[in-house]
């Protein structure tokens, strides 16, 4: 059966991450998490001091040394799921943070930032196969995925699923401060100039706010074989 690639874009923290692991080990597909690898490229900005206490960032320096930055992912066989790592380290728990989190949209902005992830991108989904999860995934970095998803969900219940998961991680955290970074970030993600993040013409529309992780999951997976077993298909229309 011919593999294919797999687009799922949408707002922060709504979930597009848990959607998109499962379903690349159940159908046994890699999958990739673009945001974790825009995540190491501000990370390396913090760093390295690029990061200037206004929260503005040096992008002439950062230009620079963009070839410095190494991002990859390797199986963690505890969670069995991939971990990002930043030129050789283990950097999945620092770029989860907060800090991260209030940089990474400004970073992920910059033009030559994109022009380089979305190279690395395309060439990890060169050969299909793969799940890639992210904001422009279906609009600028494989517009000819076979299947899309735009997810999406109501702003308060995103912060609450990302405020429960650092809670779980045993970390503290402030709802109020969340609910803001993610609504701060889904405005800079939309309306920045390159790529900005958009729902595809030919994605299909998941509100998942009133859904179950397994309701989800099995969504996804019938999305998944509709593509898969009858490729050929037309779309069946926005959902
Ligand atoms: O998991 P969460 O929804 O918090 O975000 P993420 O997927 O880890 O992505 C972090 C940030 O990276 C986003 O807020 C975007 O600013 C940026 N990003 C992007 O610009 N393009 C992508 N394809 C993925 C992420």
């Amino acid at each position: 059966m011919k593999k294919i690639t797999i687009a799922i874009d949408g707002h922060s923290s709504c979930g597009k991450s848990t959607m998109a692991k499962d379903l690349a080990r159940e159908v046994g597909y890699i999958y990739i998490d673009s945001g974790a690898m825009y995540r190491c490229c501000t990370l390396f900005a913090m760093e390295q001091g690029l990061v200037n206490a206004d929260g503005t960032i040096q992008a002439d320096v950062l230009e620079r040394r963009m070839q410095e930055i190494q991002v990859s992912f390797r199986l963690n066989p505890e969670t069995g799921r991939p971990d990002a790592y930043l030129n050789g380290k283990n950097v999945e728990k620092l770029i989860r943070t907060m800090e991260v989190s209030s940089h990474v949209s400004p970073v992920a902005a910059l033009p030559f930032v994109r022009a380089a992830m979305t190279a690395q991108q395309q060439a990890m989904g060169r050969e299909g196969g793969i799940v890639m999860d992210g904001r422009d995934i279906g609009t600028a970095v494989f517009p000819d995925a076979e299947l899309k998803i735009f997810v999406t969900a109501s702003d308060e219940i995103r912060a609450q699923r990302r405020y429960d998961e650092l809670v779980a991680k045993g970390e503290t955290c402030d709802f109020q401060q969340i609910l803001e970074n993610l609504r701060e970030r889904d405005h800079i993600d939309s309306t920045r100039s390159v790529a900005p993040l958009r729902q595809a013409e030919d994605a299909l529309v998941l509100d998942n706010s009133h859904m179950t992780i397994p309701e989800q999951k099995q969504w996804l997976l019938e999305r998944f074989k509709e593509r898969t077993l009858s490729p050929a298909s037309p779309l069946q229309g926005k959902e």
